[in-house]
C-alpha cells in the first residue's frame, strides 16, 4: 500500500457534469462492498471513496454524533465536485440521511437503507423479514420503519450483530467460528416461534455483512432469501443518475480514488480480508476532516 498524507486536492473543474465522480462514504471499510457493486454496475463512472476510519464504529454511537460525523465526511466528498453522494453505511443511512439531504440539497443523496428495504419487500413472500445490523441501526428501528412504509403488514424482527463486523474485518467469513457466531445470533430469529412463522427473508443491514452471505445462507437454510443492499443501491444510483441525465458516457475511462481518516495500511489490510481477490487502487490517501 502506498500512503499519501495530504489534504484532499481541490475539485477538478468538470466541464461535462456527467464526468464528475460519484462520492461514496462509509464509517470505514465496509462501504467498499457498495463501491465494488457500483463499479460493477456502472463501469464508466469514476468513484471517490471516503472511509472515516478514525471515528469508526458509527454503529454504537448516538444520533447526534453519527449525524455530525456524516456531514463532516460528506462535505469532503461534496467539495470534490461529486454528482451524487452514496451513503454506503447503514448506520449513517439510518440516522443521518435526512440531515445529509438537507445539508447538501443540490446533490442527490442515496442511502443503502431504503434500497435494502425495497429489496426485502420484493424478496419476501410471507412478509416475515429478519434484519441484522449494528446496534444503532437496530435501536433506531430504521429498517422496520422503512419496510413497514412499503408493506404495512410486514412482521420485522431485528438483531444487532456486532461480532459480524469483527469477523468480516478479520476475513473469518466461513468455517466453524463464523458459523457458530451466526447460529448464536440468528437461531433465535429463525427457530423461536411457531413452525411456519420463521422469516423467509434476511436483510444484511450493515455494509460489513455481505462477505458472510454464504455462511449465513447455510445457517438460515436455502429457502431464506438474503438481501444485500450493496447491489440494490447500485441499481438505485443508476436510476437516479439516468433520470438527471448524469450517467457517464459508456466507455469513459473511470478512476477510483480512496481516502481514509486513519491508517491507510490498516485500511488496505482490512479491505483485502473484506473483499478478497478484488482489485482496488493501492494508493490510499490519509486525510483529516
Ligand atoms: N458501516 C457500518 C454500517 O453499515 C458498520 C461499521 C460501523 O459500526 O461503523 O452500519
Amino acid at each position: 500500500v502506498s500512503v499519501t498524507q495530504t489534504a484532499p486536492s481541490p475539485a477538478a473543474v468538470f466541464t461535462d457534469p456527467r464526468s464528475r465522480p460519484i462520492g461514496v462514504f462509509d464509517s470505514g471499510v465496509g462501504g467498499l462492498t457498495v463501491l465494488c457493486a457500483l463499479r460493477d454496475e456502472l463501469p464508466a463512472e469514476s468513484l471517490v471513496y471516503l472511509g472515516d476510519t478514525a471515528r469508526l464504529p458509527y454503529g454504537t454511537k448516538s444520533l447526534s454524533t453519527v449525524t455530525r460525523y456524516s456531514i463532516q465526511a460528506a462535505r469532503v466528498l461534496v467539495n470534490q465536485g461529486i454528482k451524487a453522494l452514496v451513503v454506503a453505511c447503514n448506520t449513517a443511512s439510518a440516522l443521518a440521511l435526512d440531515d445529509l439531504a438537507l445539508e447538501f440539497y443540490d446533490v442527490p443523496v442515496i442511502g443503502v437503507l431504503r434500497p435494502g428495504a425495497d429489496a426485502a419487500c420484493l424478496g419476501s413472500t410471507t412478509g416475515r423479514i429478519a434484519v441484522v445490523a449494528t446496534e444503532s441501526t437496530v435501536g433506531h428501528g430504521a429498517y422496520e420503519k422503512a419496510i413497514r412504509r412499503i408493506r404495512p403488514e410486514a412482521h420485522v424482527v431485528s438483531r444487532a450483530c456486532s461480532l459480524f463486523v469483527a469477523l468480516a474485518e478479520e476475513g473469518w467469513t466461513s468455517g466453524p467460528i463464523a458459523r457458530a457466531v451466526a447460529h448464536r445470533y440468528l437461531d433465535p430469529l429463525f427457530e423461536d416461534g411457531r413452525p411456519g412463522e420463521a422469516p423467509d427473508c434476511l436483510v444484511l443491514g450493515c455494509t460489513h455483512f455481505p462477505p458472510l452471505t454464504e455462511t449465513l445462507q447455510q445457517v438460515v437454510g436455502p429457502d431464506v432469501v438474503i438481501v444485500d443492499s450493496a447491489r440494490t443501491t447500485a441499481h438505485v444510483v443508476r436510476e437516479v443518475l439516468a433520470k438527471r441525465h448524469l450517467l457517464a458516457e459508456p466507455g469513459t475511462a473511470a478512476t477510483i480514488r480512496l481516502m481514509a481518516t486513519d491508517s491507510p495500511a490498516r485500511f488496505a489490510r482490512v479491505a483485502a480480508n473484506l473483499i478478497p481477490g478484488d482489485t482496488l487502487p493501492d494508493r490510499i490517501e490519509l486525510i483529516d476532516l
